[in-house]
């Protein structure tokens, strides 16, 4: 039988999400790849045990996380059931709806259809009554802003979760969305980002300086660039890794230039002390509008190796103007 490890609290940071009451970890765990039916359950299982005992409380879901829809939901509600009933208030677990999840033309952007009846599947396959945090997943260009933000006020005035998010949204949508939840009498807790050393682009869109005007936290999705910050694609692609099973990813990231930005980005790691996943983390985390980064992994000893980032949180200006100009931002 699980028990949590007395000491979980002692080494992980919480910090307050915008201007709300709730604290998120500074690192949280995503389950989109890695805890599906295709994957090994005690894996899966020991992943979320090393999270937590390591302090990591939030826990991030989608209906459509698996790669088969619904079946990450259905794992960690086995996972709940099993381990982790009794700790269910120091948790938080978010949902979204908004991706392809079932066929017709109700079970995917931003209907109210869509994102009321997402939310109650999706309570059902984790076994709870309710999330503690329910997102709109992505921007819908046909469905009124109105009718979505409605859909999610409702979500939450109905007690089916505490917190309203929105993800994947530009700066000018989600201050239209912010302003939409307000006048429903709803706060957006936070939004989720794609965020990482090598993908930029809502600096110059402007997200962050809306995020901390309105008081809303960001939690940022990809930290390691899907792994490419890792380290470990520098001398080649190993086997049972992201990019052996998913080639976009190499086209994108693993060109002669690209390879050669890692290699610069790994000896500022190395002269730092840290991996590259650790110092890519630690960037992350030291930006002020980022509440906290959404990782991923594959097996446990990742979320140790990662974790360990928190030891090493400063970064020089020297080492701030190097990675700007590696990164293409100056
Ligand atoms: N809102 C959205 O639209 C959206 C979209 C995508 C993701 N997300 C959220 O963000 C979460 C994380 O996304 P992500 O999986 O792309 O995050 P990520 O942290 O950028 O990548 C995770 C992957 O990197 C590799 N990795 C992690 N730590 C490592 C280490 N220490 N050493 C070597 N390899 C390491 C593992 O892949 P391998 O070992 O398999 O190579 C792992 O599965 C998702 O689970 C989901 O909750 C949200």
């Amino acid at each position: 039988m699980y028990r949590a490890n007395d000491k979980r609290y002692e080494n992980m940071s919480y910090r307050r999400c915008g201007q709300s009451g709730l604290k998120l970890p500074a690192i949280s765990l995503g389950l989109w790849q890695n805890f599906g039916s295709v994957n090994i359950y005690e894996n899966s299982r020991a992943m979320i045990h090393t999270a937590f005992d390591a302090g990591i409380t939030h826990f991030d879901l989608a209906n459509n996380y698996g790669p088969e829809p619904g079946s990450a939901e259905s794992n960690f509600g086995r996972i709940l059931a099993q381990d982790l009933k009794s700790y269910r208030d120091e948790l938080i677990i978010s949902s979204k709806a908004g991706y392809l999840m079932w066929p017709g033309p109700y079970g995917e952007w931003g209907s109210r259809k869509n994102l009321i009846a997402s939310c109650d599947q999706s309570l059902k396959r984790l076994g709870l009554d309710y999330v503690d945090i329910f997102y709109h997943h992505r921007p819908d260009p046909e469905t009124p802003l109105e009718e979505t933000m409605g859909a999610l006020a409702q979500i939450i005035r109905s007690g089916k979760a505490l917190y309203a998010g929105i993800s994947n949204y530009p700066a000018a949508r989600a201050a239209e969305a912010f302003r939409l939840l307000r006048e429903m009498g709803v706060r957006c807790l936070i939004h989720q980002p794609r965020y990482n050393l090598l993908t930029r682009n809502y600096e110059p869109d402007g997200l962050f300086e809306l995020l901390e005007r309105e008081g809303v936290g960001a939690i940022v999705f990809s930290p390691l660039a899907q792994g490419i910050l890792s380290g470990k694609y520098l001398n080649g692609i190993p086997d049972g890794s992201r990019v052996a099973v998913s080639s976009p990813l190499q086209e994108l990231y693993l060109n002669p230039t690209g390879i050669a930005k890692l290699q610069k980005l790994n000896s500022i790691a190395e002269a730092r002390g840290q991996t590259m996943a650790q110092m890519a983390i630690a960037w992350l985390l030291q930006r002020p509008a980022v509440t906290s980064t959404l990782i991923g992994a594959s097996r446990p000893e990742q979320i140790t190796e990662i974790i360990r980032c928190l030891e090493h949180p400063i970064f020089s200006a020297e080492e701030q103007r190097a990675i700007d100009e590696i990164t293409g931002i100056c």
